[in-house]
């Protein structure tokens, strides 16, 4: 299967999509966004596929949204609103799909990538790799379902102070606050995920969708994701507030000061 954004493999049991703008750390654009859905739903048409391995080409697992349409004029509004929803139908396909999921982290896993990572279902990740979740930052919400995914795996006091604070936070956090299901060094990074996988694959794929659905559906009675819908509305407001968007342009400004 041929995308612009992601690389998208399946041989036998085993699939592997790979976020392939390395120049850009895998930032994710509207393209990689609807790019990702579409090949979840592809990987659901492949009934061998039992495993897929999600990562990032180059340096980094993801630096999040892309955030170079952030600056300059509005956008139309139906754009922003389009944008924002493509990440949650982005994260809900993800977590749809029948194949289990593993991420791959290495390098940074920021922002919108952190959601990717979450609507995966398991998670491995090397202890150099640098988290972060700078959306209120940015003077915006964090949106595509994150909060209810996040307060899912790590409890809502520390979704409060990572999503609040902006703050960075290492592998061996995440792994303390049970985001992660692994942390190596980085050069066992691969073996481990081989190692995880090949456990996978000897399972029955009935069994493995099965419990993978099971899980999901208790985890959806838990906390629903059903109200991620409006995201969208509150990143638009988010957008037209002008403190809000005095706090993004100084972001970006820092950003583009430190490089
Ligand atoms: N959106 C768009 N482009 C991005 C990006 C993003 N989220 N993150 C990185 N890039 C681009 C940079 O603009 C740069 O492109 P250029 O070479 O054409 O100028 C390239 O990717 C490499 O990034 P750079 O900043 O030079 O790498 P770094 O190693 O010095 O810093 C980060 C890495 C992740 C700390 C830094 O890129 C960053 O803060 N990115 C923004 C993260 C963010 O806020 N994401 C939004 C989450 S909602």
């Amino acid at each position: 299967m041929r995308f612009g954004t992601i690389e998208v493999r399946a041989g036998g049991a085993r699939g592997e999509l790979v976020l392939n703008r390395p120049e850009k750390l895998n930032a994710l654009d509207q393209q990689a966004l609807r790019e990702l859905a579409d090949a979840a739903r592809w990987f659901d048409r492949q009934p061998e596929v039992k495993v897929v391995v999600v990562s990032g080409n180059g340096p980094s697992f993801s630096a999040g949204a892309d955030v170079s349409g952030f600056a300059g004029e509005d956008p139309p509004p139906e754009r922003v609103h389009g944008g924002a929803d493509a990440g949650r139908l982005m994260a809900e396909a993800i977590e749809a799909m029948g194949a289990v999921t593993v991420a791959r982290v290495h390098g940074y896993c920021i922002g919108g990538a952190v959601v990717l990572a979450a609507a995966c279902d398991l998670r491995v990740a090397c202890d150099s790799a640098v988290f972060s979740i700078p959306e209120v930052d940015l003077g915006i919400p964090l949106a595509w379902g994150g909060i209810p995914r996040l307060v899912r795996e790590i409890g809502p006091a520390m979704t409060r102070e990572l999503v609040l604070t902006c703050r960075r936070f290492s592998a061996a956090e995440a792994r303390e606050l049970r985001f992660l299901n692994r942390v190596v060094p980085e050069e066992q990074l691969d073996d481990e995920v081989e190692e995880l996988v090949t456990q996978l694959l000897e399972k029955s794929r009935v069994t493995l969708v099965a419990t993978k659905r099971a899980v999901r559906d208790a985890s959806e009675q838990m906390l629903s994701t059903t109200g991620a819908w409006s995201d969208a509305d509150v990143l638009m407001t988010a957008l037209s507030d002008p403190e809000s968007r005095r706090s993004g342009e100084a972001y970006l400004r820092r950003m583009r000061d430190r490089g």
